[in-house]
């Protein structure tokens, strides 16, 4: 069995994408061809948002917008230790400061009364200047939008939505893609939708702001690629990535639908506790987790779903701010319980589109005895 199956969606795409790749190999346009384009356009239509900017990772989707704000030291940026570390990561590389808030015990997302007191803490502390929010929708649950646009007019700040594990979520029918200022997505292989390599985009409404993540994604460039405008990165894709999500794109809602169909399997017949999904809000379910008594508990699951020839993964194991890397910023242990305890508790079981009636049987089964 395998955690995520990415080898029977490509059985279904094969023989479009080896059309698609000798085109490619044709044209000879590697990077930002015209599949580039297509793509960008079908991902504006697919989140009915004006502008989808194609970039190079996720990651690079976080930084640009960061870096078109011109956010920087002495700025404080308001997001969740419990998130993969892409997401403080990018904010530490231009200089300002991860402000961690913790998460909702419910959906894992930020918690929005702890994110408002940060703010209040962080202005009268007068250190730091608030300046933007990262909410993440982590496992494919969009974090609670309305509350974050509220308290991000009430103090002036940006919002990019971490929709890396996201895309083809929604809340009221309104795409994942088009919360906050500006949007952030994957497509590493792993995600819902995902490429053969890195890849990411950014999504927003706000012509201005387009421009200028367009013109940073290469080298700060706008008309003469060789006289930057602005410092700027190597934020390009390449046409084989573009070619293979276009074509996962046609296959994308079903694949939606077919994850939800076991999402709701796992959700009716295992004897644990999963992520909340509220009322209106569509997950694109990128990973399916349960909580346990504790670590050793957690041990013991592992142990026993591994023997059944069962994979699962610790999404996530180090919360931000106690890992090393982060250790300069002062946080220590008790600072975000929840988060720390969903750290020690929590368990991804495998979850893709093509997983089998028999495969989830078993995984229930092994769980529930
Ligand atoms: C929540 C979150 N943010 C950001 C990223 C970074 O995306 P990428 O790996 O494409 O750079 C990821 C990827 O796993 C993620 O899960």
């Amino acid at each position: 069995m395998d955690f995520i199956d990415l080898k029977t969606q490509q059985s279904r795409i094969r023989d479009k994408l080896t059309i698609r790749f000798n085109n490619i190999l044709d044209h000879g346009a590697y990077i930002m061809g015209p599949e580039v384009m297509e793509l960008e356009k079908e991902l504006a239509e697919y989140c009915s948002v004006k502008y989808a900017i194609y970039c190079s990772s996720g990651t690079d989707a976080l930084l640009i917008p960061l870096m078109a704000w011109d956010i920087g030291p002495g700025d404080a940026v308001f997001t969740t230790p419990f998130t993969y570390v892409a997401t403080a990561e990018v904010i530490s590389l231009l200089g300002a400061t991860p402000v961690f808030v913790d998460v909702y015990q419910s959906t894992f997302n930020i918690d929005c009364e702890k994110l408002e007191s940060a703010i209040q803490n962080t202005i009268s502390e007068g250190k730091l200047i608030p300046k933007a929010i990262i909410p993440v929708d982590l496992f494919g649950v969009p974090a609670r939008y309305r509350l974050i646009e509220e308290i991000a007019n009430k103090y002036n700040l940006k919002v990019i939505e971490d929709a890396a594990q996201s895309f083809g979520g929604s809340i009221d029918n309104k795409k994942v893609g088009t919360f906050g200022d500006i949007a952030a997505t994957s497509f590493y292989p792993a995600k819902p939708l995902g490429c053969y390599g890195d890849g990411g985009a950014i999504f927003t409404n706000k012509k201005d702001l387009a421009e200028r993540c367009k013109a940073i994604r290469i080298h700060g460039t706008i008309d003469d690629k060789y006289n930057s405008e602005f410092v700027g990165i190597n934020g390009r894709l390449d046409s084989m990535q573009a070619a293979v999500l276009l074509e996962k794109l046609t296959i994308f809602d079903e694949e939606l639908s077919l994850r939800e169909k076991i999402s709701n399997q796992y959700r009716e017949q295992l004897e644990y506790s999963a992520q909340y999904i509220p009322n209106n809000y569509n997950s694109s379910h990128a990973l399916f987790s349960i909580l346990l008594e504790s670590s050793s508990h957690r041990e013991s699951i592992i142990k026993k779903l591994k023997a059944n020839n069962i994979p699962s993964l610790i999404y996530y194991k180090h919360p931000i701010h106690l890992m090393k890397g982060f250790s300069y910023l002062g946080y220590k242990r008790g600072d975000f319980p929840i988060s720390e305890t969903l750290s020690k508790t929590i368990l991804s079981l495998p979850m893709h589109p093509y997983l089998s009636e028999e495969d989830i049987e078993l995984i229930l089964k092994v769980l529930n005895s």
